[in-house]
C-alpha cells in the first residue's frame, strides 16, 4: 500500500518523467548535471562569458571578419570554442592552451564547416539529396564526421536544413530543397550520421541544425534579405525539419541571419526560447552565425553592438560566432542587472553539457590521434562510397531515342564544355578541406570506362568542337556553373546556363550529332533553351571528389539512374517561386481558355521539370492504387498499396512517391504534399507490391485556429514516380467534427 502523501511525489515523478522522456537526446548524461552546476559555481563571470564566446582561427575564411589574438584569449580563458581550425597537431596545440592554461583548464571545442564531406567530397546536400536515399545521407554524413573527428574536429556545423523554393538563392546547393517531409527525413538521416550513437566516440561530431529559422524565404532569393512570412508557414514549412533534427538528438542549433517578423533571428526569443526550449524542449546550445549578433544594428532593431548582445542573451544565445559582443560587453551588462545571472548560468550550463557529452573533460585529447588521421582520411573505401552516391544522386531529364546510355565501344566521342576537365568544379561550395587535386573530372572518368581512349576526342572549345563533330558519333558536353556560382553570398537574377553555353550547345546540335549534356551545378536552372536542342541531359549537381567515375558510370550504364529532383525546376525565372506544393487559388488555371485566371500570359504554369521527376534507362509502370478501405478512422491505420513492375529492359530503381491532396480544410491546403516515399530496386520485368501505411497524423496540419491536428473530410491519395502522377485514389477521414 503506496502511503498517502507519497502518491502525489511519484505522480509528479512519472508525469515529469514522461514529458521528459519526450525531449530527453540520447547524449543527455543527467550524472554530467553536477559536474557542470559544480564547475559554474566555481567559475569566475569573465570565464562564464568565455565560454559563451566561438572565434575563429585564421586558418581558413568563412566570413566577413577576422580577428587577431585568439590564441592569447584562449589562453586567458576568454574563448572556449574554436573554429575553422582543424588537423591533429594544430589543434592539440590550441587545446593545450586552454586545458594547461587556464585556471579552470575547461576545454575547448572546435568546429567547422562539413557540410558535404572533410576531405573525401560526397554530392552537395542538394545533389545528395536526389537519390531519395536517406541511409546514402547518413553514410557520408557518418564518413564526414570520422574524417573530420580524425582531424581534430568535434563539432560540425551542419545539415543545413532550410527549405528552399527560391533557385536564385546560392545556398539551396546546401540543403534538401522545396519539400518538408523529404526535408525532414534528410536532416534526421544527416544528424544520425554525423552524432551516431555515443557523441563521446572520436569518429563522431556534434551536429548543427541551421540556419534557424526560415533563412531560405529570403525576398527575391537574395542572401541575407528579409523574411516577410506568415506565423502559419513558419510553423508548416519552415520549422519542420528543425524539429525533425530535434527529435533526431541533434545536438546544437545555429541561428540565422535573418530577421522573422520584424526581429532578427539572433534576438528572438520567440524563436529560441518559446520554441525551441519551451515547446520543443531542446537540450543542446544555439550558437549564432557568423557575427550574427554584430549585425543587429544594421538590421536596425538596436541602437549598438551592446544591446545587440543584451538582446541575443536575452533571447537564449548560448554562444557568440566571432562577434566578439558577449567578449565585449556581457560581463558589464551582467554587472548592471540588464542580462541576469541566471541567463548566462544557463547558457554556460548548455555549453558544458554539450563538452561533458562530448567526453571533452574525459580526455580533452582523445580526437588528437596522429595514427588515425593518417589512416581514416580520403581512403578507398571513402572515396568507393563517394562514387556510389555520387551516381545515386545524378537524375535524368531527358534521353530522346535512348541516346544513353553510351556503348563502351562507341566509335567516336567527342568530349566538350567548360567543366569537363575541372578538377576545381567537380567539389561545389562548403567543401571543408576537399582539395581540387583528389577530384575525378569528367574526362579522366570516361577515359577510364572506355575500351579504347582513341575512341574519346576532348576539346575545350567550341570552335574546335565545332569542327570535330563531324567525326563524332556523339558529342558530350559538360556544362553549368563554376562551383562559387553558388553557396552562401551567390545568388543569381539570371539562372540560365552562363557564359553563352546556351548557345554553345545549340550549335553543337545543329551539327546533328547527337548532344549529351552533363550539368554540373548547385542550383535548379532554366534550361529551356537547351531541352529543345539537346538528345540527352543528366542532372549532376556537383557529385565531389569522385565525380568523373559517377558520372561515367552512368552515361555508360554501369549504374541505371534513378536520382529524383528535390527541387522544381522552372521553365523561367519569372515563375520563381515554384515549387509543386502550391495552393489551388481561387481561380485555377485549368486549360488554355480562361482569360481571368491564375496564369501568365507570356509563360506556363507550369515548370520545365517538376519536384519527383527523374527518368531511368529502364521504365516502370504503376497499378492504380488500393486501399484497405474507403474510410479513415481517427486511431486506425490505411494501408495503401500499389503494384509497380519494371517493364523495361535493364534492373532500375524507382522512387515510389506517395502524395495526399485534402480537398477541403479549415484554411486553404497545398495541391498535394509528399507524405512517403519508398527508394525499390525492381529488376528487368520485375513487379512488386509496395505498400505504406497512413494515419491521421499524415493528415495533420496547422488548422484555422492554429492547433495543429487533422480534420475529416476528402482525400486523394496519389501514389508514381513524380509529384505530377494523376495515379490516385480516394478516401475519407472521419472523426468527430471540430471547429472550422
Ligand atoms: C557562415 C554561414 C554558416 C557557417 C558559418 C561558419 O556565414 O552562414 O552556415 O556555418 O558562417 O563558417
Amino acid at each position: 500500500m503506496i502511503k498517502r502523501y507519497t502518491l502525489p511525489l511519484l505522480l509528479l515523478f512519472s508525469i515529469t518523467t514522461v514529458l521528459s522522456a519526450q525531449s530527453v537526446p540520447a547524449w543527455y548524461n543527467a550524472g554530467h548535471e553536477a559536474k557542470v552546476d559544480s564547475l559554474i559555481s566555481v567559475m569566475t563571470l569573465q570565464e562564464k562569458v568565455g565560454q559563451m564566446t566561438l572565434f575563429t582561427s585564421d586558418w581558413v575564411k568563412t566570413g566577413p571578419t577576422l580577428r587577431e589574438g585568439y590564441q592569447a584569449d584562449i589562453k586567458a580563458g576568454k574563448c572556449g570554442a574554436i573554429f575553422n581550425a582543424h588537423t591533429v597537431d594544430y589543434n592539440r596545440k590550441l587545446q593545450e592552451l586552454a586545458v594547461n592554461g587556464t585556471r579552470l583548464g575547461i576545454p575547448l571545442i572546435f568546429g567547422y564547416d562539413v557540410i558535404h564531406g572533410y576531405r573525401t567530397i560526397f554530392p552537395i546536400p542538394l545533389g545528395e539529396t536526389a537519390s531519395f536515399n536517406p541511409e546514402a545521407a547518413r553514410e557520408s554524413a557518418a564518413i564526414a564526421a570520422k574524417e573530420s573527428a580524425a582531424a581534430g574536429l568535434h563539432w560540425t556545423f551542419a545539415p543545413m536544413v532550410d527549405i528552399a523554393r527560391d533557385p536564385r538563392w546560392g545556398r539551396v546547393m546546401e540543403g534538401a530543397g522545396e519539400d518538408v517531409y523529404l526535408s525532414s527525413v534528410m536532416a534526421a538521416a544527416r544528424v544520425k550520421g554525423f552524432q551516431g550513437d555515443d557523441l563521446r566516440d572520436p569518429t563522431t561530431v556534434l551536429a548543427c541544425a541551421k540556419h534557424f529559422a526560415a533563412y531560405g524565404a529570403g525576398q527575391a532569393g537574395r542572401d541575407y534579405h528579409t523574411v516577410d512570412i506568415s506565423e502559419r508557414v513558419l510553423e508548416e514549412i519552415y520549422l519542420p525539419p528543425f524539429k525533425a533534427t530535434l527529435d533526431a538528438g541533434v545536438a546544437t542549433f545555429m541561428t540565422s541571419f535573418n530577421e522573422l517578423d520584424g526581429i532578427p533571428a539572433s534576438g528572438s526569443h520567440k524563436l529560441l526560447t518559446e520554441i525551441l526550449r519551451d515547446r520543443w524542449g531542446f537540450m543542446g546550445f544555439v550558437v549564432t552565425d557568423y557575427t550574427s549578433i554584430n549585425e543587429m544594428v544594421p538590421h536596425g532593431v538596436v541602437a549598438d553592438e551592446a544591446d545587440a548582445g543584451i538582446m541575443a542573451a536575452n533571447a537564449g544565445v548560448d554562444m557568440d560566432m566571432q562577434g566578439a559582443v558577449f567578449y565585449n560587453h556581457l560581463a558589464d551588462q551582467v554587472k548592471k542587472g540588464e542580462v541576469a545571472m541566471d541567463q548566462v548560468d544557463e547558457a554556460v550550463r548548455r555549453v558544458l553539457r554539450m563538452k561533458y557529452a562530448a567526453g571533452l573533460f574525459d580526455d580533452p585529447y582523445a580526437y588528437f590521434n596522429n595514427e588515425r588521421q593518417e589512416t581514416s582520411i580520403l581512403t578507398d573505401e571513402h572515396r568507393a562510397a563517394a562514387r556510389r552516391i555520387g551516381r545515386e544522386s545524378l537524375v535524368l531529364l531527358k534521353n530522346e531515342n535512348d541516346v544513353l546510355p553510351l556503348a563502351k565501344s562507341e566509335k567516336k566521342i567527342l568530349l566538350t564544355g567548360p567543366l569537363a576537365d575541372s578538377k576545381a568544379d567537380m567539389l561545389g561550395a562548403w567543401h571543408g578541406d576537399g582539395r581540387a587535386a583528389d577530384c575525378v573530372t569528367l574526362l579522366t572518368g570516361m577515359q577510364a570506362v572506355m575500351a579504347d581512349a582513341k575512341q574519346l576526342t576532348y576539346v575545350k572549345e567550341v570552335d574546335q568542337a565545332l569542327a570535330q563533330a563531324a567525326d563524332a558519333d556523339v558529342i558530350v558536353v559538360a556544362a553549368g556553373e563554376k562551383w562559387f556560382e553558388s553557396g552562401e553570398a551567390a545568388s543569381r537574377t539570371d539562372i540560365n546556363l552562363p557564359r553563352g553555353q546556351e548557345d554553345m550547345i545549340r550549335q553543337l546540335a545543329a551539327t546533328g550529332k547527337p548532344v549529351v549534356v552533363v550539368l554540373f551545378n548547385g542550383r535548379p536552372l532554366t534550361l529551356t533553351g537547351i531541352d529543345s536542342t539537346a538528345s540527352a541531359i543528366v542532372e549532376a549537381w556537383y557529385p565531389g571528389t569522385e565525380a568523373g567515375n559517377a558520372v561515367a558510370d552512368v552515361l555508360f550504364g554501369a549504374y541505371n539512374p534513378a536520382g529524383k529532383l528535390p527541387m522544381t525546376f522552372p521553365r523561367s525565372v519569372g515563375q520563381v517561386p515554384i515549387f509543386y506544393s502550391m495552393k489551388n487559388t481561387g481561380r485555377p488555371k485549368l486549360d488554355e481558355t480562361g482569360k481571368y485566371v491564375s496564369k501568365y500570359i507570356d509563360e506556363s504554369n507550369l515548370p520545365l521539370y517538376p519536384f519527383g521527376y527523374g527518368l531511368s534507362y529502364t521504365s516502370f509502370s504503376y497499378g492504380a492504387p488500393t486501399l484497405s478501405g474507403q474510410e479513415l478512422n481517427r486511431n486506425d491505420t490505411l494501408t495503401v498499396t500499389v503494384t509497380v513492375s519494371n517493364t523495361g529492359g535493364v534492373d532500375g530503381h524507382e522512387v515510389v512517391q506517395l502524395y495526399l491532396k485534402d480537398h477541403v480544410g479549415s484554411v486553404t491546403r497545398p495541391v498535394r504534399e509528399l507524405k512517403a516515399f519508398q527508394r525499390v530496386l525492381l529488376r528487368a520485368g520485375e513487379t512488386q507490391n509496395i505498400t505504406f501505411k497512413l494515419t491521421s497524423q499524415d493528415l495533420s496540419f496547422h488548422r484555422r485556429d492554429r492547433t495543429f491536428g487533422s480534420e475529416p473530410g476528402r482525400f486523394t491519395v496519389f501514389i508514381g514516380g513524380s509529384s505530377t502522377t494523376e495515379n490516385g485514389a480516394e478516401f475519407s477521414l472521419n472523426s468527430p467534427s471540430l471547429k472550422r
